[in-house]
């Protein structure tokens, strides 16, 4: 993996994918990915909720081409064509166009809460990185929060998205219930402003201590924060960096935006 590469893709590419990841969890899902690969950290990785497949590629990027990434999503948003939706044929352009091509076996097309934590394993083995972000019900929460605690390595993270916003209230109910019902198991280590990173306790200050030595969040401001008994780190992206990222992108100035992000 040569990071530089990868820093480019996020600020050059990521944006044109439609979807919801942006710089700063782009550039914690690197950290996280990186520090594993360092310590060979071993395992699949696994996103519900794909979309469009912003997050999907960031992490097949990351990953390289000699590991799996599993996408599982409901695959039916826009017209039907001979049995293939707008969204699927668009994310498998995205990928064609990525240079990202979409291996059809590692998906897994239909609603999650219908899936066994087997039919995860069976394709990729125990999973090192989780990404949670399909339906946003308490119903939905419930079941994927379940399969990721199922399906995880014991150096596994899980990665819920939307917790906090107000859109999605029962999302937040959703963690907080896997964590109070899960507290012996998994703690918070990491949170921003859309994501809550999970692990197992063994491995929570492993974890932060990844991301308080991250080089590529070294931009950010790190705060202390605590969530349900326990103590974890808010990166935080100063309004003054986000508005000067948003200006860049928006005024055709999107291949320096990196700059905007790097640590001075
Ligand atoms: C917020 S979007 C995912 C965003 C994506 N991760 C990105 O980076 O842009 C939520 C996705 O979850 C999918 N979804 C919703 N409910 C689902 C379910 N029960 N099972 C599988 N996928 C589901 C939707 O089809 C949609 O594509």
């Amino acid at each position: 993996m040569v990071l530089s590469n990868i820093r480019k893709f996020i600020f050059h590419d990521l944006r044109s994918v439609e979807g919801y990841i942006d710089p700063p969890d782009a550039l914690v899902f690197l950290s996280l990915l990186d520090c594993q690969r360092q310590h060979n950290l071993s395992g699949g990785i696994a996103e519900i909720g794909i979309y469009f497949g912003r997050s999907y590629f960031l992490l097949k990027k990351i990953a390289g081409p000699d590991e799996d990434v599993l996408g599982i999503d409901l695959f039916d948003i826009g017209n039907l064509s001979h049995g293939i939706s707008d969204q699927y044929r668009l994310f498998l352009e995205h990928g064609n166009r990525l240079g990202l091509p979409v291996d059809e076996e590692m998906l897994l097309v239909g609603d999650s809460t219908t899936l066994a934590a087997q039919e995860i394993t069976d394709k990729i083995g125990a999973v090192r990185f989780f990404s949670v972000d399909g339906g946003h019900s308490l119903t939905t929460l419930t079941n994927d929060s379940h399969l990721a605690r199922d399906t995880i390595a014991d150096h596994g993270v899980i990665v819920f998205d939307d917790t906090f916003n107000p859109a999605w209230p029962e999302v937040t109910v959703g963690v907080a219930d896997f964590l109070r019902d899960n507290d012996d198991a998994f703690s918070t280590f990491c949170m921003t402003k859309y994501k809550t990173y999970v692990c197992r306790r063994e491995f929570h200050d492993f974890y932060r201590a990844a991301i308080e030595q991250a080089p590529d969040l070294g931009a950010f401001d790190l705060a202390e924060t605590h969530f349900l008994g326990c103590d974890a780190v808010r990166v935080h992206n100063p309004f003054s960096r986000r508005l000067l990222y948003e200006l860049m992108t928006r005024s055709g100035m999107g291949a320096i935006s990196e700059r905007a992000y790097r640590c001075h």
